[in-house]
């Protein structure tokens, strides 16, 4: 069937780039991660492109706990808290959309819809927070815990704490705040709504101490692919990362998704799925090959060893000889997806623990492609044409080189086939993803049935 409408992007941004090795590179800014101007350049650059947003993952520790890998690698090291950082870039930009990771595991929701809330704010409507469990076990350590808890037990807590967020964000009705000051009313008492939450996690009262968002909520945003991320995506996201190695893999997630849907009441078009792709762009193919060449050849061989044990979950591969073929692993509590994805990859190519490794070291699994622009434009639309993805999460190799190839040599290929946007359509992340605004419970919604924010609006008690 023919696909209506065009691409979103996102620019998904690794401090010196995806690749592995990638700090290494000639024209790496080797200390990416605490340099707030390197940002400021590369959001204005995926500004200038008209990608939808910038996002920045997180993690609430120094992943690699092996002193001879972690010593080498510039990922997961030392690097800005996101949501800190995004306030930052928000008053460098006006358009671009600012998503940051945030851990269901480790945080409580009132500081989550707090710091969101005010994100939104301060960049007029631009805020989304991107929903995860913690990958890395090793948070657990920084949390007063002595193990990371199990992967339902995550995905469980991490539900509720997705109703205590969106319920916090509508503790105010979008025009509750009179600030009258003839009258000296300064919001109107019946638009107050306190959640009253109490569940087997959490109790909150509420209300949130900050205004309804400008988007009215923040977008929710969603990158576990195992069963129980796939549902709670269904039920609550509106945008999903994920990754996926063939055109194949990423329809079967795609429809599967997409069908949970309903389930909720939702319609298809308000969840947006943007499977990530890290594409090496040259002007020729041989130019795109020598840059691959280039990185694959600054692998440490105890970074790629340590990048495959984490994205597998943690295993311990160091017993195993690094020619020989990847051995039978224990179902990770880490994550489950990606753990398959690799295992499944491996198994299909025969590759070994080293061939597997560089495999991974330009993206972890994800969608690694190169060549031309129009090699890499013609995959985006086969994929987009293919009901595949909704758009792609965009994860340059290298920053800022890999980001600028893109927006210089691919973006106008897109646009030359209607792919891409010309101008930003809205003021918001929310309108310019074509997001439904999700109505406040207690207010009326003018919007058409199957555009409402599905199963997150809810009653809640009001003024109580
Ligand atoms: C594009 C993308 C970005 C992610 N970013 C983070 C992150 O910043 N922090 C994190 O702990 N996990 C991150 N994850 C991991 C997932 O959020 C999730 O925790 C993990 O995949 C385990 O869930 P699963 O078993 O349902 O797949 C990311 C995953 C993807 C695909």
């Amino acid at each position: 069937m023919a696909r209506h409408g065009q691409s979103k992007l996102n620019a998904f941004l690794h401090p010196t780039g995806h690749h592995v090795a990638a700090w290494r590179h000639p024209r790496a800014q080797a200390d990416a991660g605490v340099n707030f101007d390197h940002y400021v350049e590369l959001a204005r650059t995926a500004e200038r492109a008209k990608f939808d947003a910038i996002f920045l993952a997180d993690s609430a520790a120094v992943r690699d706990q092996n002193i001879e890998s972690a010593s080498r690698v510039a990922r997961y090291v030392v690097h800005f808290e996101p949501i800190t950082l995004l306030s930052g870039i928000a008053a460098a930009t006006r358009h671009i959309g600012l998503i940051a990771t945030a851990t269901t595991t480790y945080n409580e929701p009132f500081h989550i819809a707090r710091k969101f809330a005010s994100l939104d704010h301060i960049s007029k409507g631009r805020a989304g927070w991107n929903l995860a469990t913690s990958a890395g076990e090793v948070e657990a350590f920084n949390f007063s815990r002595t193990a990371h808890p199990a992967h339902a037990d995550r995905y469980d807590r991490a539900r509720e704490f997705a109703q205590v967020v969106t319920g916090l964000w509508d503790s105010w009705e979008d025009d509750a705040f009179l600030r009258d000051k003839e009258s000296g009313l300064y919001f109107e008492p019946s638009k107050q709504h306190v959640l009253n939450h109490s569940g087997p996690h959490f109790a909150v009262r509420g209300p949130l101490n900050v205004a309804r968002a400008p988007q009215g909520r923040p977008v929710l945003v969603q990158a576990g692919s195992s069963e129980a991320g796939k549902e709670l995506a269904a039920e609550t996201a509106e945008v999903i990362f994920t990754a996926a190695q063939t055109l194949e893999e990423a329809q079967a997630f795609y429809t599967d998704v997409k069908g949970r849907l309903s389930r909720y009441g939702r319609h298809a078009d308000t969840l947006k799925i943007l499977p990530g792709v890290s594409p090496i762009v040259g002007r020729t193919r041989d130019e795109a090959e020598a840059k691959f060449a280039e990185l694959q050849e600054l692998i440490h061989p105890a970074v790629g060893l340590s990048l495959l044990s984490q994205m597998l979950g943690g295993v311990d591969l160091s017993g195993h000889p690094l020619d020989g073929p990847l051995p039978e692993l224990p179902e990770t509590n880490a994550a489950k997806s990606r753990q398959k994805l690799l295992v499944d990859l491996a198994r299909r190519e025969g590759f070994s623990i080293r061939q597997l490794y560089q495999w991974i070291a330009g993206a972890r699994g994800h969608w690694a492609i190169r060549g031309t622009a129009k090699d890499i434009a013609d995959q985006l639309e086969a994929w987009f044409e293919g009901h595949a993805a909704d758009g792609f999460n965009v994860m340059p190799p290298t920053l800022p080189g890999g980001l600028d190839d893109f927006v210089d040599l691919v973006v106008p290929e897109l646009r030359r086939r209607k792919l891409f946007r010309e101008e930003y359509e809205g003021r918001t992340l929310r309108e310019n993803l074509g997001l439904p605004y999700p109505h406040h419970p207690a207010a009326k919604p003018s919007a058409p049935p199957g555009c409402e924010v599905g199963g997150q609006a809810r009653p809640i008690a009001a003024n109580g």
